[in-house]
């Protein structure tokens, strides 16, 4: 598998820069990296980086990480000892200041840092910006740095053998199906480096971040650490903590501070103090006052501008003359998280410059599993995306990274909020002294690296290990106090999803239901019941995990796989899914709802059915579950305490590899069909029809989470069509002149029986026993319109597939494309109308532009009449009228004409089921 590999190149070496005063940029050091026991050397691909990517650069790894079964064939490479080196130059000029750091903003993870063979520092935590006082193993000329990484799978293993001496910290291992690593709560690193339940083990090490030399003669400005807030009189103050690094020989120093803000610049004379807690930490604080000055205040996304001002502050030592300086942007905006008592539990809800807002969004993993492909460009399609949803919050998930930078910058621009995790999850976590220290640290760097941002809303810590705990998820409850102990002094003493926030308090720390719908936020997941049916959902605060599993499209898993591998039942099928159960959970929702071709799922054809439907599924379970937090958001129940929900975060945003998850957005950043929901559903006027089973009422809701009222003279319009053609056989309207600021309105009841005879459906009679109350023939659409006709927002009742009885297989065709003018957002290169027909009912009309990156205004439609507009808003630049036509292919529910007919019937393997009824009772057991 692996050849001796000497550098060719990198022999020559090209020395690395001297930058500004007394900075060595080392990122630009010709490092090389090694493994002894495999014989390897090679030339590292850049900093900040990683072994798996020098590795590819080099050509060992011979093909994408992501391709087929490489996630196994390239484990070895995280059971190696890995050390990198570099030689860099020193000038007298350098050795001269009084004190010389090397700064390491990201180390992966475990490592012993060498310089010219003396040992500088140790580092095993991958969330702390180290820095190791350097100026006496350095010399004039030559100097060579060596950072020697340890296994982090051995690492954790034996982190974990030496703590099971005293008790085990579960849990011992992953799930078999997650085919990962174990113990990857014994080590701070990225948590789903080891594999999670979505993403594949890539336990990677390397220099992740930035690395330099530094060399000063006085305190080095570090930090700004700021968070404005409003005074008695409305006026708004930047209290500034500025925070330096300081040589612990001259620990005081005096000198500068100069503010520049608005235009204006400030001079403050102070003293840097040192920390009492943080060695080599000082601390200098000034506060700007606003007094009389306005500012515009920063709204989340659909609330208002994101509007942010530079603020630059600049340090001069008074003797040594020395500056150093930082920029950081300020966004005026409070932000509370409100638990007031209600009759029952308490309130949780965002309260956002003094207005509660109803939070929309999703939860955030990491971008790839190897953190240094993940480009600006990259982050910033997938959060424009998310805007474009209408999302107004995120929640950083505990178990990848603390994001980059660009990625808070760019929620900051877009409004959107972040909650944010510290990095632990879905598990116990030691809580040694040496741990604790080492946690602290990790929060100091990341707090002071992030809390500026606007954007930043909560700190949050134990994603659902506070219910694992609770639950004896990991067979915890023989010696609960023991782990009690230890999960108060980690998360309650050090760091703080879901819980009962103030509730778990007063339960000491561990609240008895982490899962009541009263309090707090919660997480829900059930794939045993119908997810078609709103009635199977709680009615919580606030939602913060939900969601569906569905796969990529075809056209994403094309080039990871062969076609011998397009086949539900294919081992490559099998390596994506890594939730256990998953394989039958996705064809059992489908079966509720559609007819999957069962017989033919071993075959090409079938299998792309197959992906297609598990989307719509996901797509039409998150907007049932979706619609039903929102309508909760007003309703109260008198008995139960629940209700209240103000805030909808499903689970989950983005994908790590192309694989089956509960994304709404594929590997590469194209919209699933479920996204293109999430934008309907989390638009701020929503029409949501349910069928009410209790009483048998069409009931439709108007929802608006808008601050104000808004003034619509509109219609809201009740049709019914048969299914077999377009005509109309029931029609009702009602005006409507505005809509209540922050409302739910039931604003139709009708007798479902009344609708269904009106409409010449053939109910059955509803009283009936079994399936014949099912036999309805019949479609029913509710639609928002504003006095010119516009939709604002459009819903259907029950335009269950299966209930689809007489809907004719519709041909449908894309008749024209047309260029337009330009693009509403110039985010996009190109915009193009599309006229698309069909001529008869079709369900879920699904498009895709193969080949271009870019997206629809609506997809995954219900075309209830022959004709409809479609935009095309297209990335790739400069693309002609006939590159778009040519790339158009369209589906529909019934009709998968575009699946070509090079059907690849090579699979040899055996099919575990052939029937649903087989698959159904294999799940049922
Ligand atoms: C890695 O280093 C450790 C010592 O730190 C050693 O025990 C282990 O055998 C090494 N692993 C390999 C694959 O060389
Ligand atoms: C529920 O209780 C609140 C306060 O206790 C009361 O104002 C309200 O009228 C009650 N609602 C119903 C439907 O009983
Ligand atoms: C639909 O309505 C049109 C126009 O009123 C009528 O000509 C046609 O026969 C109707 N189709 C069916 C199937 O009822
Ligand atoms: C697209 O066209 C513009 C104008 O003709 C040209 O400047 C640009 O380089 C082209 N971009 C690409 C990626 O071909």
């Amino acid at each position: 598998m692996i050849a001796f590999f000497r550098a060719l190149l990198a022999l020559a070496i090209a020395l690395p820069k001297v930058i500004g005063s007394g900075r060595i940029d080392l990122n630009e050091a010709p490092w090389m990296v090694k493994s002894v026991s495999q014989n390897i050397e090679i030339p590292a691909k850049g900093i900040p980086g990683g072994i798996y990517s020098d590795l590819r650069h080099s050509g060992i790894l011979t093909s994408d990480f992501y391709y087929r079964f490489n996630d196994q064939e390239y484990r070895w490479v995280s059971y190696e000892n890995w050390t990198y080196s570099a030689e860099f130059v020193v000038d007298q000029d350098t050795l001269n200041h009084d004190f010389i750091v090397l700064d390491c903003k990201g180390v992966d993870t475990v490592s012993t840092i060498m310089i010219n063979d003396q040992l500088v520092g140790e580092t095993n935590n991958m969330f702390v910006r180290y820095s190791f006082d350097v100026k006496e193993f350095l010399k004039l000329g030559n100097n060579e740095i060596r950072i020697e990484f340890k296994s982090p799978v051995e690492h954790a293993k034996n982190m974990f053998q030496e703590q099971a001496e005293t008790y085990v910290v579960p849990p011992e291992c992953v799930a078999p199906q997650f085919q990962g690593e174990c113990h990857a709560n014994h080590i701070r690193k990225m948590q789903s480096s080891f594999s999670w339940d979505w993403g594949p083990a890539f336990p990677s090490m390397g220099i992740w971040q930035d690395i330099a030399i530094d060399a000063h003669n006085s305190a080095v400005l570090r930090y700004l650490y700021f968070n404005p807030t409003q005074n008695v009189n409305g006026d708004w103050d930047i209290p500034i903590d500025a925070i330096f690094e300081i040589d612990p020989v001259h620990p005081i120093v005096s000198g500068t501070l100069k503010v520049t803000f608005q235009g204006k610049t400030e001079e403050f004379q102070g003293t840097v103090l040192p920390s009492v807690e943080e060695n080599k930490i000082g601390a200098l604080s000034i506060v700007i006052q606003r007094d009389g000055v306005d500012v515009d205040l920063w709204w989340p996304n659909g609330y208002g501008d994101q509007v942010l001002y530079d603020l630059t502050v600049e340090f001069t030592d008074d003797q040594s003359m020395d500056t150093s300086s930082i920029t950081r942007r300020v966004g005026f905006r409070t932000v509370e998280v409100v638990q007031a008592p209600v009759d029952q539990g308490r309130t949780f809800k965002f309260r956002v410059n003094g207005q509660d807002l109803f939070m929309k969004g999703s939860n955030w993993i990491p971008a790839h599993v190897l953190p240094e492909l993940v480009t600006p460009d990259y982050t910033r399609n997938l959060l424009h995306s998310a805007k474009e949803a209408h999302m107004n919050m995120l929640r950083v998930w505990g178990g990848g990274i603390y994001e980059s930078d660009v990625f808070y910058d760019l929620a900051d621009e877009y409004g959107i909020l972040i909650w944010q995790d510290f990095m632990f999850a879905c598990s116990m976590y030691q809580a040694t002294d040496e741990v604790l220290k080492s946690v602290q640290q990790e929060v100091r760097t990341q707090v002071r690296r992030l809390q500026t941002h606007p954007s930043i809303a909560l700190w949050a810590g134990n994603n659902e290990n506070e219910a694992a705990l609770r639950g004896n998820w990991y067979g915890t409850d023989a010696d609960f106090q023991h782990y009690k102990a230890d999960y108060v002094k980690l998360y309650v003493d050090t760091v703080s999803s879901p819980s009962n926030a103030d509730k778990s308090e007063e339960d000491g720390y561990i609240a008895q239901n982490p899962y009541s719908s009263i309090y707090g936020d919660t997480h829900y997941y059930n794939y045993n019941l119908d997810t078609w049916d709103y009635k199977i959902y709680p009615k919580t605060r606030f939602a913060s995990e939900y969601g569906f599993q569905s796969f990529p499209s075809f056209e994403v898993l094309k080039p990871y796989s062969e076609p011998f591998d397009w086949n539900f039942y294919s081992d490559f099928v099998n390596n994506r899914q890594r939730h256990p159960g998953g394989n039958e959970e996705i064809p059992w929702q489908i079966h509720l709802h559609m007819e999957l071709p069962e017989n033919e799922l071993d075959t090409r054809a079938g299998f792309e059915e197959f992906l297609y439907q598990a989307q719509v599924n996901q797509a039409e379970s998150l907007r049932v579950e979706t619609e039903h937090y929102r309508r909760m958001m007003t309703q109260y129940s008198n008995q139960t305490g629940e209700g209240l929900t103000m805030g909808t975060l499903y689970w989950q945003l983005n994908d790590i590899w192309p694989g089956a998850s509960w994304t709404t957005l594929e590997h590469g950043g194209k919209w699933k069909i479920s996204h293109y929901f999430a934008e309907q559903m989390f638009r701020d006027i929503l029409i949501s029809p349910i069928r009410n089973t209790d009483n048998n009422q069409l009931e439709v809701f108007v929802i608006s989470d808008k601050l104000s009222d808004f003034p619509l003279s509109g219609t809201i319009i009740v049709e019914v069509k048969r299914w077999n053609n377009f005509n109309e056989t029931f029609h009702m309207s009602q005006a409507i002149d505005a809509i209540p600021a922050m409302s739910v309105e039931k604003v139709i009841s009708m007798d479902m029986n009344e609708i269904l005879s009106n409409g010449g459906c053939h109910a059955g009679d509803p009283s009936e026993p079994g399936e014949n109350k099912r036999l309805e023939y019949c479609l029913i659409t509710t639609t928002l319109r504003d006095t010119d006709g516009n939709i604002i927002s459009q819903g259907h009742v029950r335009p269950y597939p299966k209930d689809a009885i007489g809907l004719i297989v519709p041909e449908i065709a894309i008749q024209s494309v047309t260029k337009l003018g330009s693009c509403q957002d110039d985010y996009y290169d190109t915009c193009w109308s599309l006229d698309i027909g069909t001529d008869a009912i079709a369900l879920f009309v699904w498009l895709e532009a193969e080949g271009l990156d870019g997206r629809f205004d609506a997809n995954g439609f219900l075309m209830d009449s022959p004709n409809r507009r479609i935009q095309f808003f297209c990335q790739t630049p400069n693309v002609s009228e006939s590159q778009v036509m040519s790339s158009l292919r369209v589906r529909s529910y019934k009709n998968s004409r575009v699946v070509s007919n090079q059907d690849s019937n090579t699979y040899d393997g055996q099919r575990r089921y052939h029937t649903m009824q087989e698959l159904i009772n294999h799940f049922r057991k």
